[in-house]
């Protein structure tokens, strides 16, 4: 290593989309010459790619922030980047608030940074939030796995959920082609991947901006139809997508998972309430019913299908008896994972400006009773893999046992068992399954 190297790094909170992000702009800047710093006070630049989904995820990057801003006194030369989603948030406003920052930089713009950072080296402040068609991106993603990779095949989000930023962050939605999703598929197939997620925030409205529809009047490009096209790619052999809308959810969609056999059955359907009223308010478009009927039916092509979701708590005017209907959901669909969030009041968003919030203290209480239920659920839903013959996809060593692998069940279980990480990175390996708790399992190999 020469001193004159100049050193990158990148910090990524919040969402699968994100770390996606992260991975194309760290593939940029390592184009540009630079190298990977695990170490933010080893590096000449840092990037921090933000979360803005809650208010404790906003605080978190301030107090980040702030740290580095101090140290740029003392070290001009570094640069001080801030991407993501408070970037699109708040714009020039948070140069008010850290004035030490070289860049603002919203999600549609990830693809830019090339650019962007030559207009900071040529000494401007540079705020890049304006909306943008997303240009695709040329060069290689550095990718933290080399076993599993994301694949954005839409950004941005029309949606309009009462208590949500992401369509003011993300943007509209803006569908890649399948000509480039594919390219990039087989390109990852060729390097060895085993295991693609394609992402969306709502991956059911993939392809409804995207010229075409077929004689019936479909759209031409669907989720659907893009699994057929990508299911073939060599090397690939598990394929999944995240995150599904019931609202738009079909049994199209249903029978392709059943179909092929490389997509995972696994689903990603967050119900966020049990309570019509409260889905109405917070403007899901579907009510309990509608999503039950949904689980019933990939339970009937799929009897074992694993379901996750996401539920929030404690929304505006949520009552006891309304919170007790997530509860009995939860209690009557048995989810392998939900991840649950207290409401969190967001600037720009309608619920935040509705006068019937509910304190923290009933936020909280409910948020411990869900969470509660909820590995209950899941320990129960772990029992039906006891005993039995899973195939795991090895992803990494397990760093507190050096003796043991991990990789995941194609229900997406994490599971562990006694391997050498180095043979078996990668392979997909029958593993019978000894030992079960809520979220993860242990097994052993049979080879
Ligand atoms: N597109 C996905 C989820 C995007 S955000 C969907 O439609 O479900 C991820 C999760 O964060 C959401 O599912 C929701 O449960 C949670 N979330 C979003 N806004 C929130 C807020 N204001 N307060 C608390 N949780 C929130
Ligand atoms: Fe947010 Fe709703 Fe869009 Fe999901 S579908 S990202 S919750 S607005
Ligand atoms: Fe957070 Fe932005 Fe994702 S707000 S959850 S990083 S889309």
């Amino acid at each position: 290593m020469t001193t004159s190297q100049r050193h990158y790094h990148i910090t990524t909170f919040g969402c699968q989309m994100n770390k996606a992000d992260s991975e194309r702009m760290a593939g940029i800047l390592e184009d540009m010459g630079f190298l990977w710093s695990e170490d933010p006070n080893g590096a000449d630049l840092i990037l921090y790619n933000t979360c803005t989904i809650r208010d404790n995820a906003e605080q978190k990057v301030y107090s980040y922030l702030g740290r580095q801003a101090k140290r740029k006194h003392e070290n001009p030369n570094l640069t001080l980047i801030v991407a993501g989603c408070v970037a699109q948030q708040e714009g020039e406003k948070i140069l008010r608030r850290i004035p030490e920052l070289d860049l603002v930089m919203g999600p549609q713009h990830a693809n830019r940074l090339e650019d962007l950072l030559e207009q900071v080296f040529d000494g401007n402040q540079v705020v890049a939030t304006e909306a943008i068609h997303i240009v695709e991106d040329i060069t290689k993603p550095r990718r933290d796995s080399s076993v599993t990779a994301w694949v954005n095949i839409i950004y941005g989000c029309n949606e309009r959920c009462s208590y949500c930023v992401v369509p003011n962050v993300r943007g509209v939605e803006q569908s890649r082609t399948p000509e480039a999703i594919y390219a990039e598929m087989e390109l990852l197939g060729k390097q060895g991947y085993k295991e693609i997620t394609l992402l969306g925030q709502n991956i059911d409205a993939y392809g409804r901006d995207l010229p075409g529809v077929t004689e019936t009047g479909r759209h031409q490009h669907t989720l659907t139809d893009l699994l057929y096209q990508v299911h073939e790619i060599p090397g690939i052999e598990r394929l999944r997508f995240a995150t599904s809308h019931p609202r738009y959810f079909t049994e199209r969609l249903i029978r392709a998972c059943h179909e092929l056999p490389k997509v995972c059955e696994h689903f990603h359907i967050p119900f966020q309430s049990g309570d019509n009223e409260i889905l109405k308010a917070m403007k899901r478009g579907y009510t309990h019913e509608k999503y039950r009927q949904i689980i019933d039916k990939i339970r009937s092509y799929m009897p074992d299908a694993s379901i996750s979701a996401d539920a929030i708590v404690g929304f505006p005017g949520e009552t006891e008896e309304q919170f007790e209907k997530t509860l009995q959901l939860v209690d009557d669909i048995g989810f392998d994972l939900l991840n649950t969030a207290a409401y969190s009041p967001r600037p720009g968003t309608p619920a935040a400006l509705w006068d019937n919030q509910l304190s923290e203290e009933v936020k909280s209480d409910r948020l411990q009773r869900l969470n509660h239920l909820v590995s209950q659920k899941a320990a129960e839903r772990s029992q039906r893999y006891l005993g039995r013959i899973e195939t795991v996809l090895v992803e990494d060593g397990n760093h507190k046992d050096i003796t043991q692998v991990m990789g995941r069940t194609a229900g997406n279980r994490l599971t562990f068992f006694k391997g050498n990480i180095d043979e078996l990175k990668g392979q997909l390996v029958k593993v019978k399954i000894t030992e079960v708790r809520a979220f993860s399992l242990t097994g052993e190999p049979i080879f």
